[in-house]
């Protein structure tokens, strides 16, 4: 059983194949959290649970009744930290009583174990099938508030991983205010040892791996910009020092949400570690009228004692099985030609026509239209909310020209910022109260546009409709749905004082069922999801569009250091890349057409490019390209990740590779950054069978899996900086 419960010792012991999370109801009732890591025998672990001292800095519950008749929280590992009675490291929970108070204090009640998975009502989350996980409930109460507190606990039994959410009812007669009600909160009995991890960034440099020792007091990243951002991403790891890519402990925590997070990590001052994930608690608050309800976002937690490579791999099948879903899940995505640094605002059917017919000569499967093609969009200053089409530029209508490309073989893609409102728009003349305000505040503006206020049913009605006469209007295959401003000034015209601190959630809700609807009206239609680039890479979206464009900076090189700190907890198969012009549009950059290519690969794999002033010389390139994608395809997209060199080792190279699940096959790419004299370097693989032999396509060696790995494969340095090098390797024993 992968969920137990011992109840003599009350030890619950949640197992998955290679990991073990351990809690037990305590002293009083108190949930206390008891061990999280590598798989151990069943066995009453209850003395991970110590008692002991209290004093002046301790305070303590006190029963006289009881055995012990003291309890200092802060002296145990908690399993869901509440704030304000005794527990001084930050906390999971905290409600504001009607009077007026926030104190908050939860105990076990009751608790049950079922196979599966429930659906979060309303939002994003993994998903499993009876066989594929089992879940705990375990009911809590805080009783002097009335707050019953429901922690939810699933195990991927397969996976060695596991989620976690919390959901809170007001069980009172009086009202109640959520202050914190985060998804998760995991205590370390000794994190002294352990590396903080975060990805960083900005838009064109989105994901950037950092990694620091933790130290004494709290390390966060957050978002409160209304969407999870490019400046954080909601994913932190902790690690052991010693930790590689192949060894070592690393704990993995991503949430499933698209708004405000908050991540942080604490070490109390006797090496104890709490980390700490769910909706960011600046910015909000959550009101309750009695019976009422609310829950939170899920966190997905990974264990593996195999080094951040082997989390990354469990976060990767997971996602790819259990989170993203629809049509797209597991099918071959189209190779498409997205015309926006060919022309940006400047386009009409004839040049998107041309751009698709070199493109279909190549092997190239969807023309995708971004913005621009609709109301007066010639700039980024006006027309978004009128979406209509312009008919100036795309003369006959869309159904005209969709059936021209689809006449050439291939798909239809089109652009939508369907969140946004520009100043200089029909929608906002007809509808400034749809934009997010506050009473008598100056509206922020940023890329001359404003935020419709997604809370509002009528805002997304409005939507739906447009979207759906564009659909219905031409064969529509794709949609890229941007996002291209932080939100600030939120609140909403709509809802009364006492609801206005919900306005940022109850967004995120909205956009959730906005696209769901979309999603359940065309199955068949592919999302891909973007935010000036990455700033919404998060595994929210990916539950609705099983592809998302990475970033704006499609310089290869770039690129390398993107893709790096994406992959530590998303799939290939969800990392839009596109090969792009030279000089690189965003940092000037020329590199060879093959190492674009190559860099691509490793993502959802396209081209952002004018097709048609290609030489010929690079079409035979660009064909090479598409045939290898369609080669390669289920290697790179549903075979493991192993990263062999990180780009930031000694920013000289970088190298990766996937290994099918069978082990039959592996595929490597290897950059050079910057050449270096009588460059010849020795690469080890991993992830391969020690005992088979395997044949390298490229060079005709054959040679074991042992000797791949232990010795590697040599790369010889290439001609110039930004030399690429691709090795399909093939089992032949
Ligand atoms: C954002 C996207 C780009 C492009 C432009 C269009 O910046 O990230 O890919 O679609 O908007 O305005």
């Amino acid at each position: 059983m992968p969920i137990q419960f011992f109840p003599e010792s009350k030890v619950f012991k949640l197992d998955t194949k290679t990991t073990s999370y351990v809690m037990q109801v305590g002293q009083y009732d108190y949930l206390l959290h008891l061990y999280y890591g590598a798989l151990i025998p069943d066995a009453e672990l209850g003395y991970l649970a110590y008692t002991c001292g209290h004093g002046a800095h301790f305070p303590c519950v006190e029963m006289s009744n009881a055995e012990i008749p003291y309890f200092s929280k802060s002296l145990h590992r908690m399993e869901y930290s509440c704030n304000g009675c005794g527990d001084f490291r930050p906390s999971a929970l905290s409600i504001l009583r009607s009077t007026g108070t926030a104190d908050t204090d939860i105990q076990y009640v009751s608790h049950k174990i079922y196979a599966g998975k429930p659906k979060i009502a309303g939002q994003p989350a993994t998903y499993a099938t009876e066989d594929e996980a089992t879940t705990l409930e375990v009911l809590c109460k805080d009783h002097v508030s009335g707050a019953e507190v429901t922690l939810f606990y699933t195990v991927f039994e397969i996976y060695g991983a596991m989620t976690r959410h919390a959901s809170v009812r007001n069980a009172s007669d009086k009202a109640m205010d959520l202050k914190s009600v985060l998804s998760t909160c995991v205590d370390f009995h000794d994190a002294t040892d352990m590396d903080f991890i975060h990805l960083y960034g900005s838009a064109c440099k989105e994901r950037l791996f950092e990694r620091a020792p933790l130290i004494h007091g709290t390390q966060s990243v957050f978002s409160k910009r209304g969407y999870s951002s490019h400046i954080h991403n909601p994913f932190i790891a902790l690690c052991s020092h010693d930790a590689t890519e192949e060894s070592g402990d690393a704990y993995g925590f991503n949430l499933v949400y698209t708004g405000n997070f908050l991540a942080s990590a604490d070490m109390d001052s006797d090496g104890g570690g709490r980390v700490l994930m769910g909706i960011n608690p600046e910015g909000f608050s959550w009101h309750l009228e009695p019976g009422e309800s609310f829950t939170s976002p899920e966190a997905v937690m990974v264990y593996s004692n195999e080094g951040l490579g082997g989390m990354s791999r469990i976060f990767h099948r997971l996602y790819r099985n259990n989170l993203c879903r629809g049509a797209w899940k597991n099918k071959k995505r189209p190779i498409l030609i997205n015309n926006w640094e060919a022309t940006y605002f400047k386009f009409d059917e004839e040049k998107l026509y041309d751009i698709a017919k070199a493109a279909s000569q190549l092997g190239i499967e969807m023309l995708v239209m971004d913005d621009g093609w609709f109301g007066t969009r010639n700039s980024s200053r006006s027309a978004l909310g009128d979406w209509f089409v312009n008919e100036e530029k795309l003369k006959g209508g869309l159904g005209k020209l969709v059936e021209r490309v689809n006449g050439l073989g291939m798909k239809f893609g089109i652009w939508f910022e369907p969140e946004m409102v520009s100043r200089d728009s029909d929608l906002f003349r007809a509808h400034p109260e749809w934009a997010l305000q506050t009473p008598g505040r100056p509206m922020s503006i940023s890329r001359h546009q404003y935020t419709l206020d997604m809370s509002r049913a009528d805002v997304r009605d409005y939507l739906f409709d447009c979207i759906k006469k564009v659909m219905d209007s031409a064969n529509i295959a794709y949609i890229k749905w941007d996002f291209n401003r932080t939100l600030t000034e939120v609140g909403s015209a709509l809802l009364g004082p006492d609801k206005q601190q919900e306005v940022f959630h109850r967004y995120v809700l909205g956009l959730y069922e906005l696209l769901e609807r979309l999603l359940t009206a065309y199955p068949e239609l592919l999302l891909e999801g973007c935010a000036s680039g990455g700033g919404r890479f998060d595994p929210a979206w990916l539950y609705y569009s099983p592809q998302f464009w990475a970033s704006d900076d499609t310089d290869a090189i770039e690129r390398l250091d993107i893709q790096y700190g994406t992959s530590m907890c998303y799939p290939t198969s969800t990392v839009g890349a596109h090969v792009s012009a030279v000089p690189n549009h965003q940092v000037g950059r020329t590199t060879p057409l093959k190492t674009r290519g190559d860099v691509a690969m490793a993502g959802t794999f396209g081209y952002e490019l004018d097709l048609t002033v290609l030489t010929d010389e690079e079409k035979e390139i660009v064909k090479a390209q598409c045939a290898d994608y369609h080669k390669y395809y289920d290697v790179i997209h549903y075979g493991d990740l192993y990263r062999l060199i990180s780009p930031w080792k000694d920013r000289t190279r970088c190298a990766w590779m996937y290994v099918s699940e069978d082990k039959s096959e592996a595929h490597v790419t290897y950059v050079v950054i910057r050449k270096r004299v009588h460059e010849r370097h020795f690469v080890r693989l991993a992830g391969l069978d020690p005992s088979k032999r395997y044949l390298n396509e490229q060079t005709g060696q054959v040679l074991s899996g042992k000797t791949w790995m232990n010795a590697g494969m040599c790369v010889q340095g290439g001609p110039n900086d930004f030399t690429s090098f691709t090795f399909h390797l093939v089992a032949v024993d």
